[in-house]
């Protein structure tokens, strides 16, 4: 499954020419025919990155690229009222990739049918998923076990839809089988228009460092199209870092964007000479209002039991008193939810916190479990 080091060698060479030729590009970046503004985009969060939470990080400034959550792709073509939800966009939420996951032709060639006609401009396949509901199935991180299967089902996409496809997957099943520089090779040639990888194994879960090098083997394996390197990218020098050292062209950030919706707008500043700016206590509490808004957009009175899941972290986050905390988790009304922010914009900061990543559950104990 692994490519030769002949072969190695000489896509080492491209790399350093596409590293050294990336710092004199402009920011924005091309996947297919799509040009996307910035180099830095939203991985997707299940459960997070809702059409609310990707408007409000939007309004920030710096965003590239932005992917939905997961959907299962039968569920999408039979319009299931949770797989519309998880699609739900609108003229403020782009660019955005609508990301599907399954295990066959029959499943996904449907699904990306049905987002073409119904006007979305993206379709990322997912091959990371470890769970094993997913998994299970021969979806998300299992397509990466069997590499012709995989490599059929791409081009079957690519050839059922005018739109780009992309992959997100990780660099293999386990230490003894990475595949990804063999399938970004073959997906390339199949017609795949980028790809995510996070640097991490499907063993390995959320575990371990991100492996740095086995992201770089990925970018040497592909000629042209971009790479799009991801995870455990918290702050600007880590982005700035992950793109020097594996030469990816672009870096998706996925927990990171939750420890700071701010880091797109930083990595913007960054790269046009300007001094990164933090947000104001004010704009912190305006971001929690902004989100909680554009939820009842969607949601209505539901955003109410729906917002309680960001508690904590808003808590954590904008160093929100435990009571105030609390009474976020458990507000019922918009009445109350205005009397806690007026609280919060009176006693923000009163609680100090160091943010950890912690706060984005992830799955624990054994990956096989999952
Ligand atoms: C709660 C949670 C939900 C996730 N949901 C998805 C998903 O729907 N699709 C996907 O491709 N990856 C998903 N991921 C993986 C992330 O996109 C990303 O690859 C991973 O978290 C590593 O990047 P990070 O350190 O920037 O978060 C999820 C991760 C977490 C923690």
């Amino acid at each position: 499954m692994l490519i030769s080091a002949a072969d190695c060698r000489t896509f080492m060479i491209s790399r350093e020419t596409l590293t050294s030729s990336h710092e004199t590009l402009s920011s924005s970046i091309a996947i297919g025919h799509r040009v996307v503004p910035s180099r830095y985009f939203l991985a997707p969060l299940a459960g997070y990155t809702h059409l609310a939470f990707r408007r409000a990080i939007r309004e920030l400034g710096g965003l590239g690229l932005a992917t939905t959550d997961l959907v299962h792709a039968t569920q999408l073509c039979g319009e299931h009222r949770h797989s519309m939800e998880l699609v739900a966009t609108d003229s403020a939420d782009q660019p955005l990739s609508v990301q599907i996951f399954g295990s066959s032709v029959d499943q996904l060639v449907p699904a990306a049918r049905w987002l073409q006609d119904h006007g979305y401009a993206g379709i990322d396949i997912n091959m990371g998923c470890p769970m094993a509901k997913v998994n299970g199935q021969g979806g998300g991180a299992r397509l990466l076990c069997d590499a012709d299967n995989a490599c059929r089902l791409v081009e079957q996409v690519v050839a059922a839809v005018a739109l780009p496809v992309t992959v997100k997957m990780r660099l293999g099943w386990d230490r003894e089988s990475i595949s990804s520089p063999y399938l970004a090779r073959r997906f390339e040639a199949a017609g795949i228009q980028a790809i995510t990888i996070h640097g991490r194994t499907r063993q390995q879960g959320f575990q371990g460092n991100v492996d740095l090098e086995g992201i770089a083997a990925t970018v040497d394996a592909v000629q042209q199209i971009p790479i799009i390197g991801n995870g455990d990218v918290r702050t600007l020098d880590d982005a700035l870092g992950m793109r020097k050292v594996t030469g990816c062209a672009a870096v998706a950030l996925g927990r990171g964007a939750m420890l700071d919706p701010w880091i797109f707008r930083k990595l913007s500043d960054h790269s046009q000479g300007l001094v990164p700016r933090e947000p104001t206590q004010d704009e912190q509490v305006n971001f929690l209002v902004r989100h909680f808004t554009l939820m009842t957009e969607q949601h209505g009175e539901r955003s109410c039991t729906l917002f309680r899941k960001f508690a904590a972290w808003y808590g954590a986050k904008l160093g929100i008193p435990e009571d105030l905390e609390l009474r976020l988790r458990l507000f019922t009304s918009f009445a109350e939810f205005e009397s806690i922010v007026h609280e919060i914009r009176a006693r923000h900061g009163e609680r100090r916190m160091n943010v950890a990543t912690a706060l984005i559950k992830v799955p624990n104990g054994p990956v096989e479990r999952w």
